[in-house]
């Protein structure tokens, strides 16, 4: 995965709806990055998505993955779901299939407030709304085993495997004490619903403690998830690193995201440490606003700057996070958090600030 000294190869996969609208924003802000930096962002887009699956049949082509891990340092994704493929195949296909099958086991959704008014909370401030939560991303209910008895009749029977493995809840929870401990975070708290999950998520418990065991300066916590929901609401400031397991996170964060102005500012990345990752938005493809110029480009853009920081572009990182929170600042934001301008303008407006400062 390494790049010529000073350039980046980035895999670019707008994906459906919105997904096409937002990409295109933080593209800018990447090439806006390379241009006031001096130093290369070779870009290439793959056009996966609903539209080539209908036309042709194929979602993720064969020799994709290869090709992908062999010529790139990272993959720029939007997002996929569209109203005409139903089942969500190419869906599963293509997000699922590069989550699992390039083994991205870190799903990381960082939740921090850019702006005081963005925030539902009354008299929340920034302090109170910055936090990581920890998904995992390769195992729990996502693996799609199960199946259909009797299907289509009154007797039909329809079953989901959760499935948790010793080694992939390890892997997740050591993931987010070493995040805690690298980054100067002093608290982790795991959330599992081990009251009725009494198998899979005795086994989170058990793993917890022990990890949790190894790392004197944090402090360890737990709560039922639902009790984390609602606990999010009241308090966020408690919360440091949440640790979870994959429907759970997947839920969760889309909750966390409204802390922070809604699911338009949310970004995300899907790592495997030291490997090809993939970052997206939290969002997804939002079918009524594609191709309008409404979405919000910021979750798109905020999760370019993950992806930098990802591959140590730590500096540029930072100035595309404070592009974003200028544009939040001066009100040259979207609708859905209380601006006039189109996804365009702020996508322009951020790459400006990008290039200006
Ligand atoms: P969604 O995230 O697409 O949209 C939910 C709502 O959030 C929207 O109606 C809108 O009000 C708001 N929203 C989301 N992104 C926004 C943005 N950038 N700017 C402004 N508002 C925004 O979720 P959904 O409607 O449940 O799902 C639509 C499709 O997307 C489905 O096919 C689903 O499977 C898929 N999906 C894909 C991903 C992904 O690719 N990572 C994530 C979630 C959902
Ligand atoms: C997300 C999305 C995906 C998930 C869907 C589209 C498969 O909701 O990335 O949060 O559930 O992981
Ligand atoms: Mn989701």
């Amino acid at each position: 995965m390494s790049a010529p000294a000073g350039d980046l190869r980035i895999a670019v996969v707008p994906g459906d709806g919105i997904g096409v609208d937002v990409t295109a924003e933080s593209v800018k802000a990447l090439e806006a990055v390379a241009a006031s930096a001096g130093r290369h962002v070779r870009l290439q887009a793959f056009d996966w998505g609903a539209e080539t699956y209908l036309r042709t049949g194929v979602s993720l082509p064969d020799g994709a993955l290869k090709m992908l891990q062999e010529g790139f340092d990272a993959i720029l994704f939007g997002a996929v779901g569209d109203p005409r493929v139903p089942d969500n195949k190419h869906a599963a296909d293509i997000l699922l299939g590069l989550r699992f099958r390039l083994d991205l086991y870190v799903n990381h959704r960082p939740i921090k407030l850019l702006h005081e008014k963005l925030c539902p909370l009354k008299g929340a401030g920034l302090a109170d709304v910055d936090f990581v939560v920890f998904r995992e991303n390769t195992e729990g209910l996502y693996v799609m085993m199960g199946g259909n008895f009797k299907k289509g009749t009154p007797d039909e029977v329809a079953t989901e495997i959760d499935l948790n493995t010793r080694k992939g809840v390890e892997r997740i929870v050591r993931h987010a004490f070493e995040y805690a401990r690298t980054h100067a975070r002093t608290r982790v708290c795991m959330a599992d619903k081990a009251n009725v999950l009494i198998h899979a998520h005795d086994l989170w418990q058990r793993v917890f403690k022990e990890v949790a065991a190894e790392y004197a300066g944090i402090e360890a916590t737990h709560l039922y998830v639902d009790n984390l929901c609602l606990q999010l609401v009241r308090k966020p400031s408690q919360f440091q690193v949440i640790v979870t397991s994959n429907m759970f996170g997947d839920i969760v964060t889309d909750l966390a995201a409204g802390l922070q102005g809604g699911l338009g500012m949310a970004a995300s990345g899907n790592v495997h440490p030291g490997r090809l990752s993939l970052f997206e938005p939290v969002h997804g493809s939002a079918p009524p606003f594609a191709g309008k110029n409404v979405a919000n480009p910021m979750g798109s853009i905020l999760t370019a700057a993950l992806l930098l920081e990802h591959l140590g572009w730590t500096e540029e990182a930072r100035r595309v996070e404070d592009a974003v929170r200028w544009a939040v600042q001066e009100g040259r934001t979207t609708a859905d958090i209380g601006g006039t301008l189109g996804t365009r303008e702020v996508g322009d407006a951020i790459a400006q600030r990008r290039r200006a400062s």
